[in-house]
């Protein structure tokens, strides 16, 4: 099998920064104790833990008891959507979420899973760029609605929403509101004030932490229903004992990314024009997926008529470039993507497209490199179907 020589997937997901592994290191081997142990071993893993917590809740802009540690963003998303609505349930409140049709299937998986127990789920499209406008939010709120979760930067297109207007809407009908900041994660802004959020869901493994750890901010009073029950763990809101190594891990790589940030945006901007560009200027037929601007630095989704994304990632992958296509990134499923046919792209469209996110270990060279094996492939296989329609 090729190696990967290019890492065009950074949506899906990152490398452990080295400094981040250094980090954790100890709290794999000598440094193992339980947190919730009262010997030396034990106070010295909660030493570490609270640590975390502390620069995590310094980089949220919120309180360290406000954070509840996770398996990752998709448990995040869903205790934020399950929580709040069996808490509405149990107290008599209101029964109807607004989210949107573009989220994560975290979050839209989440809210199928409440409509089987009869709570009222309303989906509020983007327009063609990919955007959730405030106002579309606010025609969706009826007088039972309980909580909206709009998601803070788009994993397929980068979109980025305007999360502190939504919030806004939602604070003005006294509304929960969730954010799903999981791309967000270590590129933009994450100051939960700023934002007016309630709960904000973040993923380690999207900026260059561990994998299976995250976390859900939940603002004091927040009404929520905790989901996970045994030990007092995590202030008895969520119990199992704490992925102590990697709350580090996480707390380490977003200290390194907000550090980076300034510097490291610009970059991938530059490197994120010179890939879409080269691609609309060099190879006809081509569109980029998502607002020009407002969108990650990192992200490029882009179409090509005529074309089959997936034959389009096999060439990549002969190539030794790792990439995605417009179909859900579940393995073996071949979905079209949701995201895309919100926008308004015919079928066809979505499955001529493909997802390419830039990273840290991405620079000019291999950006031009991708331009030209797109660019060879995609001739190539047009000339084909073409041959076979003769
Ligand atoms: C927007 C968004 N939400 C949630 C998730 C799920 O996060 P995790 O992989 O940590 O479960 C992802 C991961 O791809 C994501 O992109």
């Amino acid at each position: 099998m090729a190696s990967t020589d290019i890492y065009l997937d950074h949506a899906a997901t990152t490398p452990v920064d080295p400094d981040v592994f250094e980090a954790m290191a100890p709290y794999l081997s000598d440094r193992y104790g339980n947190p919730s142990s009262i010997y030396a071993a034990g106070r010295e893993a909660r030493a570490g833990l609270d640590r975390a917590r502390g620069l995590l809740a310094n980089s949220l802009n919120c309180q360290a008891r406000e954070i509840v540690f996770t398996s990752g963003g998709t448990e995040a998303d869903n205790l934020a959507l399950k929580g709040v609505a069996w808490h509405n349930r149990l107290r008599g409140g209101g029964n109807h979420i607004i989210t949107t049709s573009i989220e994560h299937h975290a979050v839209l998986h989440s809210a199928e899973f409440l409509q089987q127990f009869d709570f009222d789920v309303t989906c509020v499209d983007p327009d063609e760029d990919g955007i959730i406008h405030p106002e579309a939010v606010r025609a969706a709120i009826r007088d039972d609605t309980m909580l909206i979760s709009v998601m803070y930067a788009n994993n397929e297109i980068g979109a980025i929403q305007p999360i502190a207007e939504i919030g806004a809407v939602a604070r003005e009908h006294d509304i929960t509101f969730h954010t799903d900041a999981v791309q967000a994660g270590g590129t933009l802004d994450l100051d939960v004030e700023a934002l007016g959020v309630d709960m904000l869901s973040l993923s380690a493994h999207k900026f260059y932490g561990p994998k299976g750890v995250g976390l859900l901010y939940v603002r004091r009073q927040t009404p929520i229903l905790w989901q996970q029950s045994g030990g007092a763990q995590e202030n008895n809101h969520r119990a199992g004992t704490e992925n102590v190594a990697g709350i580090i891990g996480m707390s380490k790589a977003l200290e390194i990314a907000e550090a980076e940030r300034e510097t490291e945006n610009q970059r991938l901007i530059d490197l994120r024009t010179r890939l879409s560009n080269g691609l609309l200027e060099r190879i006809s037929g081509t569109r980029l997926n998502g607002h020009p601007e407002r969108r990650l630095p990192n992200n490029v989704n882009i179409s090509f008529d005529g074309v089959e994304g997936e034959t389009l990632l096999l060439n990549l992958d002969m190539n030794g470039i790792a990439a995605s296509s417009g179909s859900a990134c579940t393995t073996g499923s071949t979905e079209p993507s949701h995201v895309l046919r919100a926008l308004g792209l015919s079928q066809t469209q979505v499955n001529g497209s493909l997802r390419l996110s830039l990273g840290k270990s991405n620079d000019e060279e291999q950006v031009d490199r991708v331009i030209a094996v797109l660019d060879e492939s995609i001739v190539r296989l047009r000339r084909m179907a073409a041959a076979t329609a003769d």
